[in-house]
């Protein structure tokens, strides 16, 4: 079956997704007659290691999984003669509201996956693989795994891959639902079959990761650039980005939210965000204006309209004070309430916390409930003024960055659209206490105290 696909904007590449919409794309044979497929894998098996990583740490990639860390930089850290088998694993969790880039890669292009994975593997001495994907990406999976099988058939993966005598082996393991199993060490806990939760960080995954052993955890569209970095040489992609290794190559990013053309797109790094928007997406709907937007996923700052004239890379969102995250666009118009966003924003973080750390697990859930106070019309400056306190004793001060994630944009949404919360707001001698519903001698004594308040 081919997919229906619109003709592509001049600014727009394929790359990560290049063979999108043809027929067949997810075969080896699609692959390697159209893209070159394993080209880059047959030459990575016949290059030593530090070439590999050389090229790679040249190329500027940055690993598009939500902390930009430098690729290249990331696989030197593996110990030169381990003690314990080296691992790798693809970050395919992609559980940040609004991120859909990894998926078009696994269902349309798994093989330029798996491809840059065995080179990924080869730099760092690993034989060992795993695709960590997001449960309830039941395609991704099944093309993923029919596309290992592939792999497998022409040894392309396997114990003596491309005939190198170099071994490895990779396998997709499906995820079970939880958000905080796409934080890196979470992930590792739950890939070794104990509950989700972030390990406490040094050592690193490069260090002691899966089974205890050095480990490299990426994203899937990281790896996927592999291949082309390999093939075409760290200048190529370079020149494909904004021009400086600090925002080399393109990305996927999804663009969901209020937009007349939402969806997914691959530009080069540094494309403006208002160019994405306005000529990409065709602008808000009809008789809407365009009021905010989170540009990289949930956990990023909020920018207003009025700064969508940025280009979308890692230090120019910086600058803004915001990120390029998950490379997920959400946009927001003119006839959303930011209180309401705020508050169910708040509400998603306080459900996902795992709830090993004090200042997240009480911190996110604090952050939602008075939220809702303010949304419900009950709230006062004094619930604005905890949100903000909660917010400033959650990041930073957790095992993992999901607090940070949490206030982060709540953070924003408070200083960015003060008029919209204040609004909502009663004064505190109005202020009527939710009072507990409990049975016996202190449930009569609240329901005296509720019965005053009404009367
Ligand atoms: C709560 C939380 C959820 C995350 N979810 C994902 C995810 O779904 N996919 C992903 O690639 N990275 C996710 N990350 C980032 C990973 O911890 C890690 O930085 C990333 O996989 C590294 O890959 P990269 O270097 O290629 O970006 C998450 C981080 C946190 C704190």
């Amino acid at each position: 079956m081919s997919q229906k696909i619109q003709p592509l904007h001049p600014i727009e590449k394929r790359v990560l997704i290049a063979g999108y919409g043809e027929d067949k794309s997810w075969t080896i044979q699609h692959y390697e007659k159209n893209y070159k497929g394993y080209e880059a894998a047959k030459k990575a098996v016949s290059m030593p290691a530090d070439d590999i990583i050389k090229t790679v740490k040249e190329s500027g990639l940055r690993g598009l999984g939500g902390a930009g860390f430098p690729t290249g930089m990331k696989w030197s850290f593996i110990p030169k003669n381990p003690t314990k088998p080296v691992y790798l694993v693809c970050n395919a969790d992609e559980g940040e509201p609004g991120t859909f880039k990894d998926r078009q890669i696994m269902e349309h292009c798994p093989h330029r996956l798996i491809e840059g994975m065995i080179a990924a593997a080869v730099a760092i001495g690993s034989k060992t693989g795993y695709i960590y994907v997001r449960g309830e990406l039941r395609l991704a999976i099944k093309r993923l795994e029919d596309a290992i099988n592939e792999a497998y058939a022409k040894n392309y993966l396997g114990q003596n891959i491309f005939g190198s005598g170099k071994a490895f082996d990779l396998t997709v393991h499906p995820g079970a639902g939880a958000y905080i199993c796409g934080e890196e060490t979470g992930l590792i806990e739950s890939l070794e079959g104990d509950r989700g939760q972030p390990r406490l960080k040094p050592p690193f995954p490069a260090i002691s990761g899966a089974f205890g052993g050095p480990t490299i955890v990426n994203n899937v569209a990281t790896l996927a650039h592999v291949p082309g970095i390999l093939l075409n040489g760290a200048e190529w992609f370079i020149k494909m980005g904004n021009g400086t290794n600090r925002g080399a190559g393109t990305t996927v990013w999804g663009v969901s939210g209020d937009v007349q053309k939402p969806g997914f797109f691959e530009v080069p790094v540094g494309t403006k965000l208002s160019t994405m928007l306005n000529e990409i997406c065709g602008g808000p709907l009809p008789g809407r204006k365009f009021k905010a937007c989170f540009p990289g996923g949930s956990s990023s700052p909020l920018l207003k309209a009025e700064e969508f004239d940025v280009p979308m890379d890692f230090d120019s969102l910086a600058a803004k004070g915001t990120m390029m995250g998950s490379c997920a666009i959400i946009v927001v118009d003119d006839s959303r309430s930011i209180p309401e966003i705020c508050m169910r924003t708040a509400r998603f973080y306080a459900h996902e916390s795992c709830g090993q750390c004090v200042p997240c697990r009480e911190g996110t859930k604090w952050t939602y409930k008075m939220l809702r106070r303010v949304c419900s019309g009950q709230g006062t400056k004094s619930d604005l003024k905890n949100v903000q306190s909660a917010c400033d004793n959650m990041a930073g001060k957790t095992i993992c960055v999901l607090s940070d994630a949490c206030a982060m944009p709540v953070t924003s949404m408070l200083k960015k659209f003060p008029e919209e919360f204040e609004k909502l707001l009663i004064p505190e001698s109005e202020f009527t206490p939710e009072l507990p519903k409990v049975s016996g001698q202190l449930g009569s004594v609240l329901d005296a105290i509720r019965a005053r308040q009404q009367s």
